[in-house]
This record gives structure tokens, C-alpha cells and sequence, in this order.
């Protein structure tokens, strides 16, 4: 069944189940008041704020957008873009290579009047004292605008190194340019000039300053693995990172204090015989079989090396999924009875211990039996 909704494109072309399962997951429709190119392979959306979609959010949060893709509904993570309080800004690059989201909103928005949207989210982790040195790599820029105006209303010193292959696919940089200046922004071009030896840029410039230096980055894994490895256990410079997985349409947020994955105590509590790199083919062969209560009181088996996502998909249970990896969050659910055996990286070691939601694409049960609000 499809529903239609006036003059809302976006919503009318979801499945009208798949529609109910967002609108109670909490995503909600937000007007789209203009689309624009700002690259050949990048629009920006401007999302009118309303009174449903009050919000606040910190520099560097993003939204989750949903998209109806023919097989279902698919959720991606755009970061917001500095911008006047009353709208909602993202920028989205056209991933040839990906699942389909990005193309569709490329190829469907300028019909759209709304959007379905959920958060803003903010697991970036923006700090608000001390020098900061922003690197970003492509569309990476995106969340790193609205740390820079963070940065610039608090006074605080700062400078944006800004890659691209080419000045034309890089959405920002003129803007930013005209509006700090270029003592404040570089721009490389790596076609010119080739990769740039960022942790060399990050080491001159934090040289200056007696305090701490963070460095917040954004963009392509080896430009943000350089300076994670360049200044692990650094005494006075912090990288925070934001990881742009799966060909740029998953948001990842991962502190490089922080393995994906890592190890918690709420998950070894669980005596899993495995560590908890739950996409690991070797872990996924040692896990134990479980059983999935659903709020209906039905049970679905889910088998050694298979996700409860998976799971629940064959049985023919909708649910929402974005990264696949534990890393964005969207998969979330809210666990009813028993405990989980957390292997994501979205929520802290409290949250796991408490044991009230669990990331279904990588968690699996304590035991042999958890109950959750599917
Ligand atoms: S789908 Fe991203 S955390 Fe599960």
C-alpha cells in the first residue's frame, strides 16, 4: 500500500507500514524551503524549522534523513550546516558508488515539499575551550562549519585546513574563504598540490599555543587515520573524528580515543566467548544462538552468525538500519527484558551496562532469550 500525502513526494512513496514504523521510530516530516546545486555533485536542503522539529543542537550533530528506496526505507546521516536558528541546513554529495540515497535525493528533491527526518543527533562530541584546528577532507567540511561558527562566537583560536581534489567540488570554500579569510582557512588542492602532510600542519600551528590544541576532523578514513596514528597518546593534542563510512552516505562518529567496537565491561559481563567486533566472520562463528521476543509475544531464532537485523528481516519484521557497523545509531531498540551483549560504538559504557536499548545490527543476548519493542 502507498499512502498519499499532498504535495509531500518523500512520505507519499513510502510503504504506508514502512511510514507508520517511522513515524513511530520518531522521525517526522519537515518542510523543504529550497533545494540548491552548490556543486555539480552537490545540493545543499534547507529544512524550514517548525514547531514539531523544535530543536537545539550542538556543532557538529546531524540529522537522519529517511528515503524511500524500492527496498525499503533507507535512513542516511547528513551533518547540519552552520546556519540561521530557525532552519535546518545539509549538504548532500552525490555518491555514484552507494546504496541509492544520496542519487535519490539528487534526483527527487526538487518535487519534494517535506522531508522525513529524525534527531538532530550529536555524537561528534564539539568541545567548547582551547585552540582547535579543524581538518576536513571533501563533503567532510559539512559538520566543521558549524564547530568554526561555535568557535568563532566563543572567541576561540582556531584554524581550518580544507582538502579537496579540485577548488570546483569544494561546496565551502569560497564562502569560507570570503567570510574568515585566508589566514584563517587553507584550502589545498590535492590535484596541485597531492596529499597534504596534515599532521606536519596540525604540529606547526598548535606550536604556538601553551594550552592543549584539539583537532576536530571530517572526511576521507586515510586523511583522518593520519592524524589519529600521527598523534596517538600526544600529550597535548586531542583528535575527535568523524567518520564518513560506506562511500559517504553513513555518518559514523568515532573518537580515535576509541576503538570501533571497543571492548566495555558491560559486554564482558556477558562472558561472550567472543570480543566484540560483531562483523568480524571469526566472531560471528563462535556467537551462540539466541531467541528475539517481539512486543507481539512472537519469537524469531537467531542463529550463530547471523544479526538480529538479519534475523528479523527473513522473518519479515520491518526495522530501521543505516551503517550496519554499530557505529550511527539508527538501528536502536529498546530492549523489554533480559540484557545485552553490546558490540556497537554509539552508546557509553553506562548506557550498555544499563541495558534499556541495544543496536540490533551488531549486539546480540545475554543467554539464550531477550525481549524488544519491535
Ligand atoms: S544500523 Fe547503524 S548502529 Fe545499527
Amino acid at each position: 500500500m502507498t499512502v498519499t500525502m499532498h504535495g509531500s513526494p518523500a512520505i507519499g512513496d513510502f510503504d504506508g507500514a514502512d511510514l507508520d514504523m517511522l513515524i513511530r521510530k520518531g522521525f517526522r516530516p519537515v518542510p523543504v524551503s529550497a533545494v540548491r546545486k552548490l556543486t555539480p555533485e552537490v545540493i545543499g536542503i534547507e529544512l524550514t524549522l517548525t514547531e514539531a522539529a523544535e530543536l537545539g543542537s550542538a556543532p557538529g550533530a546531524h540529522l537522519e534523513v529517511a528515503v524511500p528506496l524500492p527496498d525499503g526505507p533507507a535512513i542516511r546521516h547528513y551533518s547540519l550546516l552552520a546556519g540561521p536558528a530557525d532552519s535546518l541546513r545539509v549538504a548532500v554529495l552525490r555518491d555514484y558508488h552507494g546504496r541509492g540515497g544520496s542519487a535519490w535525493l539528487h534526483e527527487n528533491l526538487d518535487s519534494c515539499t517535506s522531508l522525513l527526518v529524525r534527531g538532530p543527533r550529536d555524537t561528534f562530541g564539539y568541545e567548547g575551550s582551547g585552540p582547535a584546528y579543524f581538518v576536513a577532507g571533501g563533503i567532510g567540511i559539512t559538520p566543521l562549519t558549524a564547530m568554526i561558527a561555535a568557535a568563532v562566537d566563543a572567541r576561540r583560536d582556531w584554524h581550518l585546513l580544507y582538502v579537496g581534489r579540485r577548488l570546483e567540488s569544494m561546496a565551502f570554500a569560497d564562502a569560507l574563504i570570503e567570510e574568515y579569510g585566508p589566514d584563517r582557512v587553507t584550502i589545498h588542492i590535492t590535484e596541485a598540490a597531492g596529499r597534504p602532510d596534515v599532521v606536519s600542519a596540525v604540529e606547526d600551528w598548535a606550536s604556538a599555543y601553551d594550552e592543549p590544541t584539539t583537532v576536530y576532523t571530517c572526511g576521507p578514513v586515510s586523511l583522518m587515520r593520519a592524524l589519529e596514528i600521527g598523534f596517538d597518546d600526544h600529550s597535548s593534542i586531542t583528535v575527535i573524528s568523524e567518520n564518513f563510512d560506506d562511500h559517504n552516505e553513513v555518518a559514523a562518529q568515532v573518537r580515535s580515543a576509541l576503538p570501533l567496537g571497543g571492548t566495555t565491561s558491560a559486554s564482558q559481563s556477558c562472558n561472550s566467548p567472543t570480543a566484540p567486533h560483531a562483523t568480524e566472520a571469526t566472531a560471528m562463528e563462535a556467537d551462540d544462538d539466541f531467541v528475539v521476543e517481539l512486543g507481539d509475544g512472537s519469537e524469531i531464532d537467531v542463529p550463530p552468525g547471523c544479526s538480529i537485523i538479519d534475523a528479523l528481516k527473513k522473518a519479515g519484521v520491518r526495522t530501521l538500519s543505516s551503517c550496519q557497523k554499530g557505529t550511527c545509531g539508527t538501528c536502536e531498540t529498546v530492549i523489554l527484558d533480559g540484557r545485552a551483549d553490546h558490540r556497537d560504538s554509539v552508546l557509553s559504557a553506562e548506557e550498555h551496562a544499563a541495558h534499556e536499548t541495544m543496536m540490533i545490527c551488531v549486539s546480540r543476548a545475554c543467554g539464550k532469550r531477550i525481549a524488544l519493542d519491535l
